[in-house]
């Protein structure tokens, strides 16, 4: 959740302590002005900043070529500009043709004092750093790095193939800081670049576009930065709209950062690090190269690729802030059975908790041994649970002898906490439960405490995974404020809560006015009296803050928490320490690494280490945790949530766009807080809501405190949407599970833009709007207020393609590029099928244990030449080491259907039917040679199988024909011991 700050700065000052919920003490809050900090001017609107392209650049020498690339040092070219930092006048450039699609250029300061590596040198250990596969060499790449010293160093990196310029900083110079580093690379006229996650924008990132990093508790601020930090892009190129080619940059640096995207350069920003740049040709085997292929380079030769999940994680997830008790919970689990909608994990949020402390349980509304009992009851009927985990830890109050918090004295008992540097004890900031530390992830034992904590307190809550909240990681005051007051420990946060008085929420969404107008006119009524009632005499005081100018850079020394270059961060006033540790906080490596460096990583790290005391909680299991910041290569690890989304319509339709980027990103456990977090959400937008997260991955509903509830069967529409939805969802659960392994294996997405999968259409560009999943499934959501009605392309038609209503397996008629209208009503999610799929499927049930118990069928989608393929993969859906697997492939042609499998694993359910669509002739297609009219033969003569090789009598076999659909049931019989233990031939002829 978010911390509100917003919210609160609207408010004026007033001394008074606010009633705490569930136990009703009193708490104290927090005197605004250690919420202060100086308002800063972002560098790019400061137009009296220097411009670092003045700087000198460099001049390359003592170059040495070695077979996969050369090195070279770099020599300050003219006196030191200190444009935001301190010039670094020696460096050191390595270039490697590291892998055949992967160029890595380095450059880094030739003399690193030891005490200074952490300052420029992202260690392998904490994110992944590639290196030569000791084969590459210049000659075999895809790729081909020149340079040039005229005027200064400047390099540029081509397709070898054709010379494709791909990257260039001809004609801009290197700047190298300690505080500040910059390369520029020229940029195709109209380029389309997208990536750079974590982001809420347009999918196409555009030509106008500064995409600061730093990872912030701030809701989902669109196009500014939000909790993710993924410095990482594909371009795509459309040359005549035949031949389009993609490639990838990958800049390893985990400093604040800034990426400014401008009509015909993109400059690179960093507050410091190294430049550790990775190119990637997109090529695969047949010397094309595509945007998935980019994709998935990043993901196998970069970050690595995304943690398998549980098969059950894959079902319904509901979570909300404010179930108060458990009898509450237990409603709402009652809720969706009554209404027979899927709820397949239950999800708490801090209402659990004692004063918000993390591990606790909260006696008055969670009382042990009850609680355990619930949790078990959840499992008894196939269902799981998980609760939130905040990043940070309460710190008892030393002068109260009842008030010891064991996570804390653990902690503190192994020194493993971040610390202030002004004083050499913890760093005490300020989060929910008062005032907090914050574990220092880069000493070992840190991990230790953290699994212990897990562990215990799993005893009385026996969770199936965890939930990382507020790991950017976010503290609600300026700076180390509980140094010398942790004596009024539990203080209340410096703003106000939800559930405090006079915060109840009166937003709706963009419609609502129209939709139900009087709900809307006493919403209005009664937001402008709470509102009246608050600035008549407010409840709490607004910090004063003061304006600060531009630092210079000062000689020798590095300004950690005001540094010269001011990135645009989304804090008020910008400031790096604003709702956040402050950047110099020190952790306890041997370098006294700053969080400075750290700041982003503290999710990436928190994430990990939640991984592995899952793992030792439940070992050989695959740990599921869900965490909010994240960073490359954070997917191998955890899933992500989108954070703190509005219920606005605005923000439903940025969630496919957040959600492409995380698929680009190796995070494809990804899914937004349906039907809105912040606000009152309708039943329309909820219905639309539930309907659209049905094809995302991590399918979770989750809402704010102290707003109306959100739960699918509160009303009947969403209740009906719901049910409707997540009946396709739960059919093709096989199929999302499949993608889940190739993206595991491969580095393949799962959901997917219209522009990676149909290529050549320069359309489809900025597409959004819909989305596939995996190749097979094309998804058109509605997006907007009051319509019935929706408007889709059907991408490839005109090329052959074929597509198929899910529903009716109808084929759709389409004109190329054609924006044609589809039936829409509220409870309906336009889902279609592509030509020359075979998805294996289930019968829906209300967890996915039911569902995985029902028989298969087969639904076999024809193409524009009758034939069809797809892939099914199983295992035991839970272990990380699997003893077996099976991989079985499907395959239709020449009117048989084939299937065979590989692997040991065994799915004991039957084959009960086969659907084919598309065999009446294509629609669309002016195509149709070598097809005959099938339609005409009112549905096959005669069929033949032969399972495991034996023949086996099909008169037995219930089939009926009808307008291209043909469906066959009575295969039960023949695939008693599991449907794909055997290989499969069935014939038909006509
Ligand atoms: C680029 O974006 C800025 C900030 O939104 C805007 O002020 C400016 O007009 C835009 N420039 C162009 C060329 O569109
Ligand atoms: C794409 O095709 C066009 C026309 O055949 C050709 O001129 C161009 O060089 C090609 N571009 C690439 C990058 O292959």
């Amino acid at each position: 959740m978010r911390s509100f700050c917003i919210i609160a700065s609207a408010f004026a000052f007033a001394d008074c302590a606010l009633a705490q919920t569930a136990t009703e003490r009193v708490i104290p809050t927090l005197p605004p002005q250690i919420n202060a900090l100086p308002s800063l001017t972002p560098t790019i609107l400061d137009n009296s900043a220097p411009d670092a392209q003045d700087c000198p650049g460099y001049i390359a020498s003592n170059v040495v070529e070695n077979g996969h690339g050369l090195t070279a040092d770099l020599t300050i070219a003219g006196a030191n500009c200190q444009a935001f930092g301190n010039d670094i006048a020696d460096l050191v450039l390595e270039v490697n043709y590291q892998a055949k699609e992967r160029l890595n250029v380095r450059i880094y300061p030739k003399n690193i004092a030891p005490a200074n590596s952490s300052w420029f040198i992202l260690p392998s250990h904490i994110v992944d750093q590639p290196e030569w596969d000791g084969k590459t060499t210049a000659e075999s790449s895809d790729l081909k790095f020149e340079w040039s010293n005229d005027p200064t160093f400047q390099f540029r990196v081509l397709r070898a193939s054709n010379n494709e310029e791909l990257f260039s900083t001809y004609g801009h110079v290197i700047v190298y800081e300690d505080q500040f580093l910059e390369l520029v690379t020229n940029m195709v006229e109209d380029y389309n670049v997208y990536g750079l996650a974590e982001n809420i924008h347009n999918f196409r990132l555009g030509n106008n576009h500064t995409q600061t990093f730093y990872a912030v508790d701030a809701g989902n601020s669109i196009d500014r930065n939000v909790y993710g930090v993924i410095p990482f892009y594909q371009e795509t190129r459309y040359h005549d709209g035949t031949n389009t080619t993609s490639h990838g940059v990958y800049a390893r640096n985990a400093h604040g950062q800034e990426w400014l995207l401008r009509e015909s350069t993109i400059a690179y920003r960093t507050l410091g690090g190294s430049f550790d740049l990775y190119f990637l040709s997109g090529q695969n085997g047949n010397g094309g190269s595509s945007a998935l292929t980019t994709i998935a380079q990043f993901q196998t030769g970069c970050i690595g690729t995304p943690a398998m999940q549980m098969y059950w994680t894959f079902g319904y997830h509901q979570a909300r802030w404010g179930y108060e008790n458990i009898s509450v919970s237990q409603g709402v689990v009652d809720g969706y059975r009554e209404a027979n909608i899927p709820l397949e994990c239950f999800w708490h949020d801090l209402d659990i908790y004692d004063l918000y402390r993390d591990f606790t349980n909260n006696d008055v509304t969670y009382p042990l041994p009850e609680f355990t009992q619930w949790i078990e009851s959840l499992h008894e009927n196939g269902q799981h649970y998980v609760p939130i985990i905040d990043s940070n830890i309460y710190v008892s109050n030393p002068k109260n002898e009842s008030d010891t918090y064991a996570p804390y004295e653990n902690g503190k008992n192994l020194q493993i906490f971040i610390r202030d540097p002004t004083t050499g004890d913890f760093y005490f900031g300020n989060n929910w439960p008062g005032f907090s530390v914050w574990g220092d992830w880069l000493i070992p034992s840190t991990q230790e405490w953290w699994t212990n904590e897990i562990v215990n307190w799993h005893k009385g809550t026996p969770f199936d995974g965890i939930w990382i909240d507020l790991s950017e990681a976010a503290s609600f005051c300026a700076g180390s404020c509980g140094n010398g007051r942790l004596t009024e420990n539990p203080v209340h946060p410096p703003f106000l809560l939800p559930g405090d008085p006079l915060t109840f929420d009166f937003n709706y969404p963009e419609g609502f006015n129209i939709s139900n107008a009087t709900e809307a006119a006493s919403a209005a009524a009664a937001s402008a009296s709470q509102s009246s009632v608050l600035s008549a005499s407010p409840i709490l005081p607004a910090p004063t803050t003061t304006t600060q100018g531009r630092t210079e850079p000062t000689p020798g020394v590095r300004n950690l928490n005001y540094p010269p270059y001011v990135i645009n961060n989304v804090q008020a006033g910008h400031a790096l320490g604003k709702s956040s540790i402050v950047p110099n906080a020190t952790h306890n490596d041997q370098y006294n690494t700053t969080e400075y460096e750290m700041h982003n990583l503290f999710g990436l790290q928190i994430s990990n280490a939640t991984y592995h005391a899952l793992l030792e909680l439940f070992p050989g299991r695959r740990p599921f945790t869900v965490g909010r910041s994240v960073f490359a290569g954070s997917g191998k690890t955890t899933s992500h949530w989108g954070g703190d989304n509005t219920s606005t319509w605005g923000s439903m339709f940025l969630s496919i766009s957040q959600a492409f980027t995380m698929m680009m990103s190796g995070i494809p456990m990804f899914g937004a807080d349906t039907c809105g977090f912040a606000r009152n959400t309708d039943y329309q937008l909820c219905s639309r809501w539930m309907e659209l997260s049905a094809f995302f991955p991590f399918y979770r509903n989750h809402n704010v405190k102290a707003t109306i509830g959100q739960e699918a069967y509160r009303w009947s529409s969403v209740a009906e949407s719901a049910r409707r939805a997540m009946a396709v969802r739960y059919s093709m659960l096989t199929y999302m599970y499949t993608l889940f392994y190739y993206a595991h294996t491969k580095g393949e997405t799962v959901m997917r833009a219209l522009a990676w999968e149909f290529p050549n259409d320069a359309t489809l560009r900025e597409t959004y709007n819909q989305f596939l999943l995996g190749p097979s499934i094309l998804v058109t959501p509605v997006l907007v207020p009051n319509t019935e009605t929706v408007q889709g392309v059907f991408p490839g038609i005109g090329e052959g393609e074929r597509w198929y209503d899910w529903y009716t397996l109808a084929e759709v008629q389409a004109q190329p590029q054609e924006n044609v209208t589809l039936s829409a009503p509220l409870e309906h999610i336009n889902v279609h099928v592509r030509g020359g799929s075979i998805l294996a499927l289930q019968q829906p049930r209300l967890t996915t244990r039911d569902t995985r118990n029902t028989p298969y069928s087969l639904l076999v989608v024809l193409d524009e030449s009758g034939k069809a393929k797809g892939s099914l993969y199983l295992d035991d859906g839970e272990s990380l080491e699997q003893n077996a697997t099976c991989l079985v492939q499907f395959s239709f042609a020449d009117s048989c259907l084939n299937f065979s499998s590989e692997g040991d694993y065994h799915a004991s359910q039957p084959l009960a039917n086969i659907t084919i669509t598309g065999l009446a002739d294509p629609v669309n297609g002016n195509n149709t040679h070598q097809r005959r009219d099938w339609a005409h033969h009112g549905g096959p003569q005669h069929s033949s199988l032969q399972y495991g090789g034996t023949s086996c009598d099909t008169s037995t076999f219930d089939t009926s024909y009808d307008n291209g659909v043909l469906k066959v049931s009575g295969t039960e019989k023949y695939t008693e011991g599991g449907a794909f233990q055997k290989d499969l031939n069935l014939c038909f002829e006509w």
